[in-house]
């Protein structure tokens, strides 16, 4: 007993020196995707709740784009280890159609964080009949703007 203490004091300290060191994934800030997309989010408040603005590189309209706002909410569980789950849409407002993100927030080999996404687009059709071509899906790899690492 006696010669496991300092053992299990040295183990103890070892775990939580692991623990405090992990690098966490945080979604505040500047990002861009792989398509040259931006996006900012302010803030994520004590719910997960957050705010922010997409600027799109791409179009499906010939509208002229502009910077639109996003809403989002991130996933608070513990269970999350610092690499949380999360869902945004963004509300065009430059055209007719809305953008669902889901996604997880990563920290990579390098300790880089990355956001890994899905978005499923819907654009508005005149009728019923044209729903089937209504939306499109895809992915999106974000990476944090340089200029604020
Ligand atoms: C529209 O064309 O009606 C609105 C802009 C849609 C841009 C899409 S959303 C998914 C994909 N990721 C981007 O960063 N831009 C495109």
């Amino acid at each position: 007993m006696v010669q496991a203490t300092p053992f299990l004091l040295v183990l103890f300290l070892a775990l939580g020196a692991h623990g405090l060191s992990v690098k966490k994934c945080s979604l505040t800030g500047c990002w861009v995707n792989d398509l040259g997309s931006n996006m900012t989010i302010t803030t994520v408040n004590a719910n997960g709740d957050f705010t922010g603005s997409y600027h799109t590189a791409v179009t499906a309209t010939s509208n002229k784009i502009k910077v639109s706002p996003l809403q989002g909410a991130l996933q608070k569980s513990p269970n999350q280890k610092g690499q949380p789950t999360f869902g945004f849409t963004v509300n065009w407002s430059f055209s007719e159609s809305i953008t669902v993100f889901t996604g997880q927030c990563f920290v990579d080999k390098d300790g880089k964080e990355v956001l890994k996404t899905m978005w499923l687009l819907r654009s508005h059709v005149e009728n019923i009949e044209d729903d089937w071509k209504a939306t499109s899906v895809g992915v999106n790899v974000f990476t944090r703007l340089k200029l604020q690492e």
